[in-house]
């Protein structure tokens, strides 16, 4: 059966536009509605509450663009409000992909034994790579740890500059991070710094970054349910304020002038 309606994609800011590009890369034919709540930037140094409320919106609002999947595109709110978005999105029989759950299984299947995690404040907090990476393979351990300013500089447009390799080496230079053989990317934002950390570690560590997982998760789910759309013919994109980080961007990162909507939510 073919299935047209849009993926639905939410993240805080910019990060989750690496898991969209993925998402186009892996399924051509599907067309995309975006959600950044850019007003509520950054989602990672919220409170657990905070972070609920911001994605239930999120969800609520793509589930009103009548999107037959919604993708959690970012760590924080996969990590502290999953069972809230999940909530919404059974209401209507609706499937959420979050970007944890596939990350976590991967590496809990692999043969790997010290894992280092770097992720927002919230997402740290709530422990849920530990969890899940544990509750699969008890042999492996794993070290989270909170590295709050690289969202901002992200956001800002530093990825590639000098400061965010001095910034990744002093976090990654503590000690939880010394003796890791695999690091997973924990934060959707971070994709853009990946080259800084596989530099800091001479290349000698795995690097896990969802978009790849996530997406490859993704197709398989509609290929399975036949649930795939037959051709692309418009991708949508939305923020609760719009900002010419945002913009520019999604430009650089879609290789293309992206028309950005704001709403109120
Ligand atoms: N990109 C998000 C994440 O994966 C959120 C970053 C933030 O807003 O703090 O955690």
């Amino acid at each position: 059966m073919i299935d047209s309606r849009p993926i639905g994609i939410f993240d805080s800011g910019v990060g989750g536009l690496s898991i969209a590009k993925e998402i186009k890369n892996f399924c051509p034919q599907e067309n995309i509605i975006y959600f950044g709540d850019t007003k509520h930037l950054p989602y990672g140094q919220k409170s657990a509450q905070a972070i609920k409320e911001y994605s239930q919106k999120a969800t609520r609002f793509l589930l009103e663009q009548d999107c037959k999947i919604i993708v959690v595109a970012c760590n924080s709110a996969s990590a502290n409000a999953l069972k809230e978005i999940k909530n919404l999105a059974r209401e209507r029989k609706i499937k959420v992909i979050d970007v944890i759950t596939p990350v976590a299984e991967k590496v809990a299947f692999g043969f790997d034994q010290q894992v280092g995690v770097i992720a927002t404040q919230a997402t740290v907090n709530a422990k849920m790579y530990t969890r899940k990476i544990r509750r699969f393979n008890k042999h492996i351990q794993v070290y989270e740890l909170a590295t709050p300013l690289l969202v901002p500089m992200i956001e800002e447009g530093l990825s590639k500059s000098d400061i965010s390799k001095q910034l990744i080496n002093r976090y990654l230079s503590h000690k939880k991070m010394q003796n890791i053989d695999t690091i997973i990317l924990g934060c959707t934002h971070y994709s853009f710094i990946q080259r800084w950390v596989d530099s800091f570690y001479e290349g000698r560590i795995k690097i896990i970054n969802s978009p790849l997982i996530v997406a490859n998760e993704l197709k398989i789910f509609l290929e399975e349910n036949r649930m795939q759309a037959e051709k692309s013919t418009q991708d949508y994109f939305f923020v609760s304020d719009l900002t010419l980080n945002f913009t520019k961007f999604a430009k650089r990162i879609f290789n293309k002038q992206i028309q950005i909507k704001l709403i109120k939510i």
